[in-house]
């Protein structure tokens, strides 16, 4: 007989995990290198985070701001191929469907939350792709030239804003689901959180 799984598959789950824990450190390095002085000296050994446990050594002087938001962007198109890589994944493996005990109310909410969440993680990382490939520095990854900056100062302000606002958006969203899944297991002590780990 056809059994009908109850969880998602192994592929899903690392994928959903890797891409929240990368997801929650772009929000704190996307806050951190925002607040850094645009006039500090440059330097060619970065203390990460100033929290002493590993320093990045370049091959050129960068200043600090430079050095994190090209790190902030490299994650960032790597985040974005992982993303695309878990579409993928989603489009050709058929999640279990939700538990029985969801109300009407739960189930349209759910899925309406993961499709938006679904959205809002292409829109974030492609909004900051298009802003940093219309800037003048362009795109690098890890240290290696991807892509030549245009240097259109229109696009790169309006992606710009677009980048911040879908951000928040998404913040408020991720903020509605982390609740969701709070209330399955704290309230309801359903099964829904069990079904995102590897058995
Ligand atoms: C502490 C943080 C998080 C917790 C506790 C959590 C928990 C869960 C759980 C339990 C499910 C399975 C729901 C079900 O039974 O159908 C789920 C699904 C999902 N989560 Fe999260 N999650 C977290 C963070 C995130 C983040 C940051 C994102 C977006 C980057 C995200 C995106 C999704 C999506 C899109 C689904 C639906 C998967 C599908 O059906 O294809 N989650 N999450």
């Amino acid at each position: 007989m056809n059994q009908v799984s109850t969880r998602y598959t192994k592929v899903a789950v690392i994928l959903h995990w890797l891409i929240a824990l990368v997801v929650f450190g772009m929000f704190a390095l996307g806050w951190f290198m925002s607040e850094l002085p645009k006039d500090a000296p440059k330097q060619l050994g970065f203390d990460l985070f100033d929290l002493g446990i590993y320093t990045w050594n370049l091959a050129q002087e960068a200043s600090p701001r430079t050095f994190y938001f090209n790190l902030h962007k490299s994650i960032g198109v790597t985040l974005l191929a992982l993303i695309a890589l878990r579409l993928v994944w989603r489009i050709t493996h058929r999640p279990p469907a939700l538990l029985a005990s969801y109300k009407a109310w739960e189930r349209k909410l759910a899925t309406g939350t993961h499709h938006v969440l679904y959205l809002l993680m292409i829109a974030v990382p492609l909004s900051g792709l298009i802003m940093a490939i219309n800037s003048k520095y362009g795109l690098m990854w890890f240290g290696i030239d991807f892509i030549e900056g245009l240097d259109n100062k229109d696009i790169r302000e309006l992606f710009k804003e677009v980048h911040e606002i879908v951000g928040i958006v998404f913040l408020l969203v991720i903020g509605l689901h982390v609740a969701g899944a709070l209330k399955h297991k704290f309230i309801d002590k359903d099964d829904t959180m069990k079904r995102m780990t590897l058995k």
